[in-house]
């Protein structure tokens, strides 16, 4: 199976946007030398971007088959805070019918801290680079649009799907979007997060299933899939 290919700046975001594809000897540097080399020198010059690339694609489809089965032809989906977009890049291929928003940030925070975040300042992106990455997998641009979280209009549209994986309340709070969310989906739509508080979204959504935990990195966070906002 072909892997997505990513160029080094685009390797460089999977990299800041998922740690665990760094290699012990990157994690190692970033320990001696600190957040901000790591963030600014590190990631962008002491990487290689084709085992990047390879890696980032297995989490990514590994990711895919948690989400597998609230997937299907035809859907509206919204991607919070998606990152460099592989994980919409497998979908968008699988599901050919089926288009994307993004909602994300477009810069790199000088030295980012992995955490929460209460004033959600953190930002690890850039859209013109995640446009490439879906025009190089032939994915047409009619399909997909990015918003600016910082400077553009969120659209008004109903969503079957929402997808945020370690973004909406894993860094930053879920009521930055809640009535977003209200106002833009129905009573049998998901919404996908990894959160560390899972206990308060059982009072604030009618269903909720958790489909994934994550005990190993700092947070322990547990991937849930909610429907129904009340
Ligand atoms: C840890 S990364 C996860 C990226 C991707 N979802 C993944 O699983 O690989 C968190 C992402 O959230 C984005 N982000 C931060 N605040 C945001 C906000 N308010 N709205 C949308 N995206 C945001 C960051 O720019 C970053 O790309």
């Amino acid at each position: 199976m072909t892997h997505l290919n990513l160029n080094k700046k685009m390797a460089q975001l999977a990299l800041l946007q998922r740690i665990e594809l760094a290699s012990p000897f990157q994690k190692k540097l970033r320990k001696i030398f600190g957040r901000y080399l790591f963030s600014n020198f590190i990631s962008k010059h002491l990487i290689g971007s084709k085992k990047i690339s390879r890696n980032y694609t297995i989490l990514m489809r590994n990711e895919l088959s948690t989400l597998k089965k609230f997937l299907s032809e035809n859907q509206n989906i919204l991607s919070i805070g998606g990152g460099i977009g592989g994980l919409e890049t497998l979908i968008m291929k699988e599901f050919q019918s089926s288009n994307i928003t993004f909602v994300e940030k477009n810069y790199i925070s000088k030295k980012i801290k992995y955490g929460w975040d209460d004033i959600n300042s953190e930002g690890y992106n850039n859209l013109s680079l995640m446009k490439d990455l879906f025009l190089d997998n032939n994915i047409s641009d009619s399909r997909f649009k990015i918003i600016d979280f910082n400077r553009d209009i969120f659209p008004k549209k109903n969503f079957d799907l929402v997808i945020s994986l370690y973004s909406l309340d894993y860094h930053y709070d879920f009521n930055i979007y809640s009535d977003y969310l209200k106002k833009n989906t129905n009573k049998n739509s998901i919404i996908v997060f990894d959160t560390i508080r899972y206990q308060y979204f059982e009072k604030i959504f009618e269903e909720i299933e958790i489909i994934k935990e994550n005990n190993n990195s700092v947070h322990k966070s547990k991937r849930i899939a909610c429907k129904s906002l009340k």
